[in-house]
């Protein structure tokens, strides 16, 4: 199954407005001549709507962080899939390991928003992974087939044709510690066995499973040649242009 590279990068709380407009701009230069993959940036909320007047016709896709189940309503300091779409993001970030540890995202909340977001028009990348704790005690597997369960419940084989699983072991997170290429690959495979049990072998083959968790321009072709591993998801070197587009330029 040929299926289109993703990287995306997330800018998490970092750069004022003034500044992701201007790394949007020089990101948009810098890789205008890729083709034939998929770039996504993902910067903080008040800035999604600026950096959408930079890049618009360019080949670079926006991603929020982060949304909220409901249409409208009195939900202070939340934003809707709908308010999102209309800022020029086509895609949003779900169930982050930031999420899930400091602002109580469960299985339930990232279950809601992914439908919600999906039938509003979003795309989604629902992210996944372990804690060190639970690598350690051998419980990598029944954490993700959990999430994954739980978190895609109900969503039928079109709603999956709009979600992007990222697998991210969260010890790997912002620590410099990245899984090896072979650990990657075999979470990638299990999550892909159980999309296969959930859905059916078209959602299995069809969907994009990306690793995110330290991912550098050093570590990048090695990860991008394992066969399960369709993109990456990039926090701290998604911020400069140089190494960004370094990892868009994967060989
Ligand atoms: P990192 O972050 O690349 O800085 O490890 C990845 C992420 O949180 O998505």
């Amino acid at each position: 199954m040929n299926r289109v590279s993703l990287i995306a990068g997330n800018w998490k709380m970092y750069k004022t407005v003034p500044e992701a407009v201007a790394t949007a701009a020089q990101l948009k230069e810098a890789v205008k001549d890729i083709s034939g993959r998929e770039i996504v940036i993902a910067p903080p909320f008040i800035s999604l709507h600026p950096v959408s007047q930079v890049i618009k016709g360019s080949n670079i896709n926006l991603c929020s962080q982060d949304v909220f189940w409901e249409e409208e309503g009195a939900f202070t300091g939340q934003i809707s899939p709908g308010m999102l779409l209309s800022a020029g993001c086509t895609y949003t970030l779900i169930g982050h390991s930031e999420r899930r540890q400091y602002f109580g995202e469960t299985n339930e909340t990232v279950n809601k928003k992914t439908k919600k977001s999906i039938d509003q028009g979003l795309k989604v990348i629902v992210c996944i992974g372990e804690a060190l704790e639970e690598r350690e005690a051998g419980k990598t597997f029944s954490v993700l087939e959990i999430q994954i369960s739980e978190g895609l419940k109900g969503l039928t084989p079109v709603h999956m044709d709009s979600v992007v699983i990222a697998y991210e072991p969260v010890w790997a997170i912002g620590t410099g510690k990245t899984a090896t290429a072979a650990q990657a690959e075999q979470a990638h495979q299990f999550i892909r066995g159980k999309l296969k049990e959930q859905f059916d072998t078209g959602v299995a083959e069809k969907i994009r499973i990306l690793y995110g968790g330290s991912v550098k321009p050093d570590n990048i072709d090695q990860l991008m040649a394992e066969k399960n591993i369709d993109g990456v998801l990039v926090g701290g070197a998604s911020l400069k242009v140089d190494s960004f587009s370094r990892i868009v330029k994967f060989t």
